[in-house]
């Protein structure tokens, strides 16, 4: 077994109830995004609290292929963006950088201004997988880009410049929110983006941009425009912190009966979560101040089942529904999941299953929200009977979401699990093995 396997897998020993601190940086689905901006910029940007994550790492890469210059700020966790010679790059090398990321999606708005030209790799194969892009061609070419299909993937021009436009998402997708944004800022004339998502990282993704001379107006209703202007300057931004990994440890605290302050934690992104939190029957303590954080504990009483469905923000965010279920499968009597913003977002469900949880899923929408998948094969709903007694058992990380849960559910059953494929959690958890280990977790590389 080489080296590079064996940092793959870990032996977690379970029964172990998470105790102690970790602490969260900015987050993830904003810094990446904010990174892209910075080639709007006329001059450097500086961007503060980086994590340092596998995705930061291939918009680095992509950001650097592309001619900015990328260094380490002054302080620990600072990232100087430089785009002032920003050229074409090679499509081989897109294609070997971007590895399985969505990012280069959004380089396009961009690229378009800066150079006139932008490249998406292989879209047919693995690189971006099933998840789909319409919604961001269909806005591209509404400013008047257009799209040729090659053999290696999509060359994207503009022949005639970017222009303002009124375009009205099917979805309120993020990624394509962030397209919009992206390339509406110095497209000419003023853009109108209906049914946009708000989400806390859209919202900080307007500030970056406000920062550096865009004008942009969020209405009510989902409803946000865009004045181009001419040019724009680099930005310094400390991002909001990373909600989805504070929710990550939360869950993990209850589903091991255990007790982590993650600090960083903010309270006002985290306000669906916190109120699911509590339902269930978790205990949470708030800190505020610039050093603050949240405190999520299992009391030891029973927890209680609840209903709950994923939706776009204010609702319940999808990347908060995996490990919150492993929390569930702890709770007393039947938990009902409507998962409304990926159509297969349950699959992981089979290994919890398979360590003694009972855990059904289903085609139809259990819940009152409207959704895109109800009748159409998709299993997107779950029934969840608790307390189960959670085994040991062998596992093999689908994604980064899922492998988190799986992790919890590892630590919080009987018995020594082996889990393979845990170099996809880094993706998106800063020295995640390192902040298990911090909080008391036993999990180690196998013995060679
Ligand atoms: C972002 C987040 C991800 C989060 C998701 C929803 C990042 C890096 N990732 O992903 O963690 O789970 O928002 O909050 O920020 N869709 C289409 N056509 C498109 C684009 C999207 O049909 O062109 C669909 C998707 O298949 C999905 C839904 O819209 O069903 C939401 O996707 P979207 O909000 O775009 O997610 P991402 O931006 O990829």
């Amino acid at each position: 077994m080489t080296n590079d396997v064996q940092s793959d897998v870990l032996v977690v020993h379970g029964d172990t109830p998470l105790r102690g601190e970790v602490r969260v940086r900015g987050a993830k689905n904003l810094v990446s995004k904010a990174m892209v901006a910075a080639l709007l910029g006329d001059g450097p940007s500086r961007l503060h609290d980086v994590p340092r994550i596998r995705d930061v790492e291939i918009v680095r890469g992509l950001l650097e292929l592309h001619g900015v210059r990328v260094s380490d700020g002054v302080e620990p966790s600072e990232l100087v963006l430089d785009p002032t010679n920003v050229e074409r790059a090679n499509v081989d090398e897109i294609n070997v950088h971007a590895g399985s990321s969505r990012i280069p999606i959004l380089f396009c708005g961009p690229l378009l201004h800066r150079i006139g030209h932008a490249f998406i790799p292989d879209l047919g194969g693995c690189h971006i997988g099933d998840r789909p892009i319409d919604f961001h061609l269909q806005a591209l070419r509404e400013f008047g880009a257009q799209v040729d299909k090659t053999p290696q993937g999509l060359d994207i021009t503009a022949p005639n410049g970017l222009h303002g436009t009124k375009f009205d998402l099917p979805f309120p997708s993020v990624g394509a929110t962030e397209q919009v944004l992206l390339t509406a800022v110095l497209a000419q004339g003023v853009t109108e983006l209906q049914n946009a998502a708000v989400e806390p990282e859209i919202i900080d993704l307007v500030c970056v941009l406000q920062k550096m001379g865009a004008i942009i107006r969020v209405h009510t209703d989902r409803v946000i425009e865009i004045e181009g202007v001419s040019r724009l300057t680099g930005y310094a931004h400390r991002p909001i912190p990373d909600r989805i990994e504070a929710a990550s440890w939360g869950a993990a605290a209850l589903a091991t009966g255990g007790d982590v302050f993650v600090r960083g934690a903010h309270q006002a992104d985290m306000m669906t979560f916190l109120n699911v939190f509590r339902s269930i029957g978790g205990k949470l303590d708030i800190e505020d101040g610039p050093d603050g954080g949240i405190r999520f504990w299992h009391p030891g009483d029973e927890l209680r089942a609840v209903a709950l469905e994923t939706d776009v923000h204010p609702g319940f965010m999808t990347d908060w529904q995996q490990p919150m279920v492993v929390a569930l499968t702890q709770a007393q009597g039947l938990s009902i999941v409507h998962e409304t913003v990926y159509e297969r977002r349950l699959g992981y469900t089979e290994a919890l299953n398979q360590m003694g949880a009972t855990i059904q899923t289903y085609r139809e929408c259990l819940g009152g929200t409207p959704c895109r998948f109800g009748r159409r094969n998709f299993r997107h709903s779950a029934v969840i009977a608790g307390p189960s007694k959670l085994h040991a058992a062998d596992l093999v990380i689908p994604d980064l979401r899922a492998g988190f849960s799986h992790l919890i559910a590892a630590l919080a059953a009987e018995g020594t699990s082996t889990v393979y494929g845990v170099n996809l959690i880094n993706r998106g958890y800063e020295d995640f093995e390192a902040k298990l280990a911090a909080l008391g977790a036993h999990a180690e590389p196998p013995r060679p």
